[in-house]
């Protein structure tokens, strides 16, 4: 019922070369029928993925969009020239932004409100740090950053949203959560979601993110309320994100 979605972070990594490669590799490459699958470059390379992408069933996503369409904000990229690039996803509230930028749960819902105003489908980034998780915290800080957003969502603008639950732990370390902790984590955000709309539980897709790797993904992916992926340093491999990518069929 609900469409699996391969997501391919690249972060800050990445060349025109990586990107042809890529163009190469899927544009003759069988994916399961009812996958989707996107690679989010940076912005430098949204152009030239556009061009090598054309034939091949990749989409493009942007990793962050600031909340203004247009003006004086140096260094930063909108919504509506993320939209003219043909960008269908873009990440809002990456742990990486979350930390390093110091992105509030404000500015995630800022952002994510800038991607539905120009039609892009925001996939809202979620996870608790390994602290959190010691402390028995979990579910607590990842539904306090799902419910920051939901709640102060239209129901209509909710069902357009992808949420990726990533624990920062996992995040390139090597160190996947097993799919019993990943599966645990992701039913409690449906049984949340359930609380404002069972059809929109039902229908909202999740992505698992953290190390998943050709290894492990075809076990993560099982999962009952696992329904893709988003992937860092194995997104960066060829043969790695197609192995991924065939594993969610
Ligand atoms: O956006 C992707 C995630 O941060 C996961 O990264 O697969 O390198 O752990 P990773």
């Amino acid at each position: 019922m609900r469409t699996p979605l391969i997501a391919g972070n690249w972060k800050m990594n990445g060349s025109t070369e990586l990107v042809e490669a890529f163009g190469q590799a899927f544009s003759s490459a069988v994916l399961p029928n009812s996958l989707e699958a996107a690679i989010f470059p940076p912005y430098p390379y949204l152009g030239a993925a556009r061009a090598a992408f054309a034939e091949s069933p990749l989409a493009l996503g942007a990793q962050t969009l600031n909340p203004h369409p247009a003006g004086a904000h140096t260094g930063e990229v909108s919504g509506p020239m993320l939209r003219e690039f043909g960008v269908q996803y873009a990440l809002v509230g990456h742990s990486e932004r979350r930390q390093l930028y110091r992105e509030s749960d404000e500015q995630v819902h800022e952002r994510l409100l800038a991607a539905l105003e120009v039609d892009i489908v925001p996939v809202l980034c979620v996870g608790e740090s390994l602290a959190e998780r010691d402390a028995g915290h979990t579910l607590q800080v990842v539904l306090h950053q799902v419910g920051y957003v939901m709640s102060r969502l239209e129901p209509a603008q909710r069902e357009r949203v992808i949420i990726a639950y990533e624990p920062v732990w996992a995040i390139g370390t090597g160190r996947t959560a097993t799919p019993e902790q990943a599966q645990e984590v992701m039913a409690g955000i449906r049984a949340y979601l359930a609380e404002f709309d069972r059809g929109l539980a039902d229908g909202l897709r999740l992505l698992y993110g953290g190390s998943m790797n050709a290894g492990n993904a075809a076990e993560l992916l099982a999962q009952p309320d696992i329904d893709g992926g988003l992937v860092g340093g194995a997104s960066l491999k060829v043969d790695d994100f197609l192995a991924i990518c065939q594993s969610a069929g």
